[in-house]
């Protein structure tokens, strides 16, 4: 929700906004995109901003940049309720809310060093996604902290 007495992140001319992230999320979500500053994208956050919906949100705006499906699958993980808005030339073009999907391939390791998905053998990395985290298919093995120290793209 934009307060109109007072928007505290300016608007960008072009790029990605990621809204309605949970409050304290913004910094695991730059982590998600892989942006910590020396690439040297252009970058606006805003942490604990008062939300309507949500009470308290973080806002990523991300200029001149979209983002991967892996991306958003990714993200879907910590920010279940996130909206992507496309900004082009100031508008908002498109919006989405982020889909939870059933399964996540290739895009996380399994912490497990056993498991045949961390090993030498050509088996892509598969998780069920849980309400609370991701479950490997292959081992079991449940993640729920830290979802965002075992990203593989
Ligand atoms: N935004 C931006 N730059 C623009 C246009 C929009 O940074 N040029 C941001 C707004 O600040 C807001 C988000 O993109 O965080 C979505 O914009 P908009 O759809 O106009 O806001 P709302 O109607 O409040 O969105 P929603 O209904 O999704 O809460
Ligand atoms: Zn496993």
């Amino acid at each position: 929700m934009t307060d109109d007495r007072q928007l505290r992140v300016s608007k960008i001319e072009n790029g990605t906004v990621i809204d309605h992230v949970p409050g304290g999320q913004a910094l695991n979500v730059l982590a998600i995109l892989d942006i910590d500053g020396t690439g040297g994208e252009v970058v606006s956050i805003g942490i604990n901003v008062p939300s309507d919906r949500l009470g308290r949100k973080d806002v990523v705006k991300v200029e001149d940049r979209e983002l991967s499906q892996p991306e958003v699958d990714v993200l879907s993980l910590i920010a279940p309720a996130a909206t992507i808005n496309i900004i082009r030339e100031f508008d908002v073009v498109e919006k989405h809310r982020v889909e939870r999907p059933d399964r996540v391939t290739g895009i996380l390791q399994c912490p497990n060093q056993q498991c045949i998905s961390t090993g030498d053998e050509p088996v892509d990395s598969e998780f069920d996604v849980l309400d609370d985290g991701v479950r490997c298919v292959y081992c079991d093995t449940i993640t729920r902290e830290d979802i965002t120290a075992h990203i593989l793209v």
